[in-house]
């Protein structure tokens, strides 16, 4: 009951950091809280690669979770090597989703408020989703965390890919970001979810990727 009331908890203030920082940013890189669009550009990339390797040939259904104002679909319509993507894209946040819809360029229809999918799919792709704590209590937070890869890893036909940022000791630092052991993470997505490999890319040294797949 305890950690239902967490989660509701920690939905609430996710939307209103979000918020806030989209009011003062718009549809930008800095207005979900990235650096630059170079390295959120670089994620997406090295996380629907490792779908587009697992599953070479044909269309390929991916839910977004935690899409933002929806760049990752820039981003695949961008490159024609994601052209079997079948895209959909949820987020936490009413805002960011009606951002999502109001976009001219992008396709209503495939943005929906939720924190997991609302039907099956091949794969999740969450990019960033999970950085920003909404708690100083790491243990807390993990626990809401692995809650939520839970519910989209239902829905995950295939497998299930996502990004996060990573330290030596698990912590959420004075910014509020929040940083896994990578062991710690990939043991527990091992046990309870399938294989799963850690992918690391040289110039995103604080990042890394987890891909799951069903056997
Ligand atoms: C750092 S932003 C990344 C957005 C997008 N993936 C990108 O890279 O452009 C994180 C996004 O995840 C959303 N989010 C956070 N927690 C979520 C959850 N549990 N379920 C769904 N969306 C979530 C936030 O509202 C925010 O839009």
């Amino acid at each position: 009951m305890k950690s239902i009331l967490r989660g509701l908890r920690y939905g609430r203030l996710i939307r209103r950091v979000y918020t806030r920082r989209f009011a003062k940013y718009g549809s930008h890189p800095a207005g979900i809280f990235w650096s630059n669009e170079h390295r959120q550009l670089s994620r997406f990339k090295i996380l629907l690669d490792q779908i587009l390797f697992v599953q070479p040939k044909g269309t390929v259904s991916v839910a977004d979770v935690g899409c933002g104002y929806g760049a990752m679909l820039y981003f695949i319509r961008e490159n024609r090597a994601y052209d079997r993507l079948v895209y959909s894209g949820y987020d936490i946040n009413p805002t960011l989703i009606k951002a999502c819809k109001n976009d001219a360029r992008l396709p209503s229809k495939r943005f929906h408020v939720g924190d997991r999918p609302l039907t099956a799919i091949d794969f999740s792709v969450m990019s960033g989703t999970y950085n920003m704590a909404v708690t100083s209590d790491v243990k807390h937070w993990e626990e809401y965390f692995l809650g939520c890869l839970r519910s989209c890893w239902r829905y995950s036909r295939k497998g299930m890919v996502f990004n996060l940022l990573c330290a030596e000791q698990s912590h959420i630092s004075d910014g509020g970001l929040y940083y896994a052991n990578v062991h710690r993470i990939r043991a527990y997505c091992k046990a309870n979810f399938g294989i799963t490999r850690v992918v690391r890319e040289p110039r995103l040294p604080s990042d890394v990727a987890f891909m799951i797949t069903r056997v």
